[in-house]
């Protein structure tokens, strides 16, 4: 595994692989590296001759500084895992992908105005310009984007479409813990106690499928009032949405695809998941 830190060498080795007419497929990460992640390396090295993967904690994407200063990290943990899977790592420092602030400022439509996009003011901002220019670098053929963040998947599929960039998106299904708490690099930073506990959100999403053919509203009720009850959840949102204009459904009828999202506060940490009713 070549492990690169500048653009100029990420760049050269795409061009050299291309030239010699290889398929690259990129797996774009923040590190804190696990086995949802490792699942979407899999599956980007049965697809593609070349798989890159970058290991960047992108600063313009937080909202919140206290977010990204605890933002765990472990780059050297992470070559380790990922060695078996990846032929190119990109660990480039903040300064080599900002050396200015950077200005690029993107339409999602509505896609960015719920959700994480209301919860977290310039999120999808900075998602969108960093998978941008991570697109721009290594013009991968396929890029592997996790159901886990459900909202930033639709996001880029629209950059792609928007931009005309010549990428297949492929979704990759969410991994989860033994216990059912879907896979996230912010787990580390929970009690033991919490992370027994955040078990909950899925039990509880699960539990809801048995609604799934009642009205919205009430599965909507029956979620929010499960959350509430569990000691230390603060619930951000819960909303239940069209899975591919993410904005909130009324009337199943009217949608072939819905999924529940959640965001909830588990002591000081907050988590996302989601479940899918139809
Ligand atoms: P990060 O949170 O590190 O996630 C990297 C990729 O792994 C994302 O596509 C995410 O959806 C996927 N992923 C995370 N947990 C998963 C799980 N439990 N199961 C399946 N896939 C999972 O998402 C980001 O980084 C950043 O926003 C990024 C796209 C890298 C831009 O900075």
């Amino acid at each position: 595994m070549l492990v690169v830190k500048t653009i100029e060498e990420l760049k050269d080795v795409v061009f050299r692989v291309k030239s010699n007419g290889k398929s690259v497929g990129l797996v774009p990460t923040m590190g804190a590296l696990h086995d949802g992640h490792l699942s979407l390396m899999k599956r980007a090295k049965q697809e593609n001759e070349v798989v890159v993967c970058s290991i960047f904690v992108n600063p313009v994407q937080f909202n919140n500084p206290e977010d990204l200063e605890k933002y765990p990290r472990d780059v050297e943990g992470d070559l380790k895992k990922i060695e078996p899977y990846v032929d190119v790592a990109f660990t480039p420092t903040a300064k080599e992908v900002f050396p200015e602030p950077p200005k690029e400022v993107y339409d999602f439509g509505q896609l960015d105005k719920v959700m994480e996009g209301a919860f977290r003011p310039g999120h999808f901002n900075g998602v969108g310009i960093i998978v941008k220019r991570l697109f721009d670098w290594t013009t991968p053929d396929k890029a592997y984007f996790g159901e886990k963040d459900f909202q930033q998947l639709a996001i880029i599929k629209r950059l792609v479409k928007d931009y005309g960039i010549k990428t297949q998106v492929v979704p990759c299904p969410i991994v989860r813990e033994a216990s059912g708490l879907a896979m996230s690099s912010r787990n580390q930073r929970l009690s033991v106690e919490d992370r027994m506990k955040a078990a909950n959100i899925y039990r509880i999403l699960t539990e809801s499928l048995r609604l799934k053919d009642a009205p919205i509203q009430e599965i909507k009720d029956f979620v929010i009032s499960e959350i509430n009850k569990i000691d230390g959840f603060k619930l951000d949102y819960y909303e239940i949405v069209d899975d591919t204009t993410l904005q909130p459904v009324e009337f199943a009828d009217l949608s072939t695809g819905i999924i529940g999202c959640i965001a909830v506060y588990v002591g000081e940490v907050r988590l996302i998941d989601n479940i899918r009713y139809k």
